[in-house]
């Protein structure tokens, strides 16, 4: 495919430095077949070396490179320039205190990962195999296992923009996960956590973390199953 010009608008901001958040604009070259990410490394490695944005696997895997791209987030690796058109706008993602550029602080989102317990829990004494598990038994949670924790969900979700504690749709993803496995005995422990003040009653069903994430991963169904499990246990 023959080269295009693209105009790339990106929302800049060091705290460090800056005393408010400003845009950068930038006029280029790209192929329609190229990823966004292609485009941003070439602004970072040949026009401008100050642009701060987090990247690692560039196959839509690890889930670093989550951003707010023509005013929906994706992952800069998995959309491509012909799908956008010739002016791309990046932004960082919403609700998360920007460290530099598109590079937010992930920590309050990983707390709410780890408070869900994200393990399995079966103290009982192992068998002498593996603790088995049928193949219907492991499809109840097959969906959830996908999850790459991008926060493309929770960072599209209006009740997390209001209000930055509630524990989100990524949590209740992976509290999903554990929940319906067969072998985990820790939901006990997991309900508590989201029955608590900013759990998963928070959640007003916008199905806009659904459409966020990369991996197709059903989330609102997911938190309805969890807050049918609630409900079946009395929380
Ligand atoms: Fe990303 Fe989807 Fe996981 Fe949310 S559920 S963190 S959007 S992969
Ligand atoms: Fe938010 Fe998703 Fe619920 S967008 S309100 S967590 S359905
Ligand atoms: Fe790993 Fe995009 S760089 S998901």
């Amino acid at each position: 495919m023959e080269p295009i010009e693209i105009n790339v608008k990106i929302k800049r901001f060091n705290p460090e430095a800056d005393s408010r958040p400003y845009w950068s604009d930038y006029t280029l070259q790209a192929r329609p077949s190229d990823r966004v990410l292609d485009v941003m490394h070439h602004i970072k490695w040949e026009v401008d070396g100050s642009l701060a944005f987090r990247r690692s696997c560039a196959h839509g895997i690890c889930g670093s490179d989550a951003m707010l791209i023509n005013g929906v987030n994706r992952l800069a690796c998995k959309v491509l320039v012909k799908d956008l058109g010739n002016r791309i706008v990046i932004e960082p993602l919403r609700g998360l205190e920007v460290k530099k550029d598109l590079i937010v602080d992930m920590d309050s989102f990983f707390d709410s990962f780890k408070a869900v317990l994200p393990f399995l829990i079966n103290d009982d004494a192992p068998p002498p195999a593996e603790r088995l598990q049928s193949p219907e038994e492991r499809a109840r949670f097959d969906e959830t296992t996908k999850c790459i924790l991008c926060a493309a969900c929770t960072t599209s979700c209006p009740v997390f923009w209001t209000n930055g504690s509630y524990i989100g749709p990524a949590a209740i993803v992976n509290a999903h996960r554990f929940i319906f496995d067969s072998r985990d005995k820790g939901t006990a422990q997991r309900i508590d956590v989201l029955n608590a003040g900013n759990g998963l009653w928070r959640c007003r069903t916008a199905y806009n973390c659904t459409e966020a994430c990369p991996r197709d991963i059903p989330v609102t169904q997911a938190i309805e199953e969890v807050r049918r499990a609630m409900l079946f246990r009395g929380a």
